[in-house]
């Protein structure tokens, strides 16, 4: 079936098969590859995506549920100048180690300081846990995003 959205500001059309993840759409179909696969169980957060501004995890979404939808991914991002702010901020603080986590934790993040969610350690702590990071101890992620709201 043809699925149509509108990806990172681009109208896109997809051939799609009704059981088809979304995952699986956006890196073997439109090529999004900062959208990582990782347990395809909606338990660690690698496949992030925004959706209607949300984050959502790509794996556990069908892409004919999408129909209509805006979906933002880190590639949609590069000329905002909050998620820039973010991005440094996580390079400052060396919160990135083999960054896979990385978009993930960027897209929970952007949403939550966008909507004025996250103020303190305890904010970002609530808004992130449910993106998993096996190498950076959370310690200089959570520090990274408090940072970027000042
Ligand atoms: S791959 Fe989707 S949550 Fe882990
Ligand atoms: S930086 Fe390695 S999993 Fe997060």
């Amino acid at each position: 079936m043809l699925v149509k959205f509108r990806l990172n500001g681009e109208e896109v059309e997809v051939e799609a098969r009704p059981n088809e993840i979304l995952l699986d759409t956006l890196r073997l179909k439109l090529n999004v590859r900062s959208v990582k696969r990782g347990c395809e169980k909606g338990e660690c957060g690698a496949c992030t995506i925004l959706l209607n501004g949300d984050p959502v995890t790509s794996c556990l979404i069908l892409t004919p549920q999408v129909e209509g939808s805006e979906i933002l991914t880190v590639e949609g991002l590069e000329e905002d100048q909050e998620f820039k702010k973010l991005v440094d901020s996580f390079v400052s603080e060396g919160a990135v180690q083999c960054g896979y986590c990385t978009p993930g934790f960027l897209l929970t993040a952007y949403a939550a300081l966008s909507k004025g969610k996250i103020r303190s350690v305890d904010d970002a702590k609530k808004y992130l846990e449910g993106n998993l990071c096996r190498c950076t101890g959370y310690n200089k992620i959570i520090k990274a995003v408090v940072k970027a709201v000042s």
